[in-house]
C-alpha cells in the first residue's frame, strides 16, 4: 500500500525501525536517530531466519556465539535483551524453561505451569516482564536477579557466568540501561543493511515523506 501511495521512497524496513524506535519511545524508553534507505529483501527464506534468529532454547555460550557471528558484543547481548522488558511469548517457547530448568523461582514456575500446561496451549500468551509489563524500564534485569524471567535464553544472561556483572550494571543504573540499549539499535543499523542499489530509496525526500506516509498508515 505504501509502495502504491508512494513509490520508491519508503520501505517497510524502514517502516519497521521507525515503529519500533517510536514504540519504545511511547513506552518511556530511549530515542536514537533511526538511519533510513533500507532496502526490502526481495526474497523469504524461513532457513535463513531460523539459521540466524537467536532461540529461546540456546545456552549462554551459543547466544554469545550467535551474536559475535553478527559483530554484536556480550555487553551488547546484555543490553539488547532488555527489550523484553515489554510484550509477550507463547507457551510453547516460554513452557520448558518452566518445566526443565532448576534457575527460575519455584512459585513463580508454579504460576507459568498453571497456565501452560506440558502440551497444549501452546500459542497461550505470557508477559515477558510480569511486574511492569508496558513501561520500557530496567526492571527486566530485576527479573533476572529474582529468577522471574520467561525464557530460558533470557535466564542464561544471569547464572553466575561472565554476562552477570553486566546485568548488575543495566539493574543498578537505568541511564546505563538506556544509553547502552540505543546506542546498539544504532549499531544494528550496520549489521549487513541492504541500501541504496536499483530499488534504493530516494533520499531527498524520505523524511518528509515518512513522517506523512505514517501519519497515513497510523
Ligand atoms: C538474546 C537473544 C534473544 C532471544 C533468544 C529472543 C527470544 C524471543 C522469544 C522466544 C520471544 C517470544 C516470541 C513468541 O512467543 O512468538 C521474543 C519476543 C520478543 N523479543 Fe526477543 N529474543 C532475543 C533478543 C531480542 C532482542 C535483541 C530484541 C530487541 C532489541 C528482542 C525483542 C523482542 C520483543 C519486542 C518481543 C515481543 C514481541 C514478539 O514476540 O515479537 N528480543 N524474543
Amino acid at each position: 500500500m505504501v509502495e502504491k501511495e508512494c513509490p520508491a521512497v519508503v520501505s517497510c524496513a524502514d517502516i519497521l525501525a521507525l515503529a519500533t524506535r517510536d514504540s519504545v519511545v511511547y513506552l518511556g524508553g530511549p530515542s536514537w536517530e533511526v538511519g533510513l534507505r533500507r532496502r526490502d529483501s526481495t526474497t523469504a527464506s524461513r532457513l535463513d531466519a531460523n539459521n540466524s534468529i537467536p532461540a529461546p532454547s540456546f545456552s549462554l555460550s551459543t547466544l554469545k556465539q550467535n551474536f559475535a557471528n553478527q559483530g554484536v558484543s556480550e555487553k551488547d547481548l546484555v543490553a539488547l535483551s532488555g527489550a523484553h522488558t515489554i510484550d509477550l511469548a507463547q507457551c510453547r517457547l516460554f513452557g520448558p524453561h518452566t518445566y526443565n530448568d532448576t534457575n527460575i523461582d519455584a512459585s513463580y514456575a508454579k504460576f507459568l505451569q498453571s497456565k501452560c500446561p506440558r502440551t497444549g496451549n501452546d500459542k497461550l500468551l505470557e508477559l515477558l516482564d510480569r511486574q511492569t509489563p508496558f513501561p520500557f524500564d530496567n526492571l527486566y534485569y530485576k527479573n533476572l536477579a529474582q529468577k522471574k524471567v520467561l525464557l530460558h535464553s533470557d535466564q542464561k544472561l544471569y547464572t553466575g557466568d561472565s554476562t552477570d556483572h553486566l546485568v548488575g550494571n543495566m539493574l543498578r543504573i537505568e541511564l546505563q540501561f538506556f544509553n547502552d540499549f540505543f546506542e546498539d539499535m544504532v549499531k544494528m543499523r550496520r549489521i549487513k543493511p541492504l541500501t541504496g542499489g536499483k530499488k534504493g530509496r530516494s533520499d531527498s525526500i524520505v523524511l518528509k515523506s515518512t513522517k506523512h506516509q505514517l501519519l497515513k498508515i497510523m
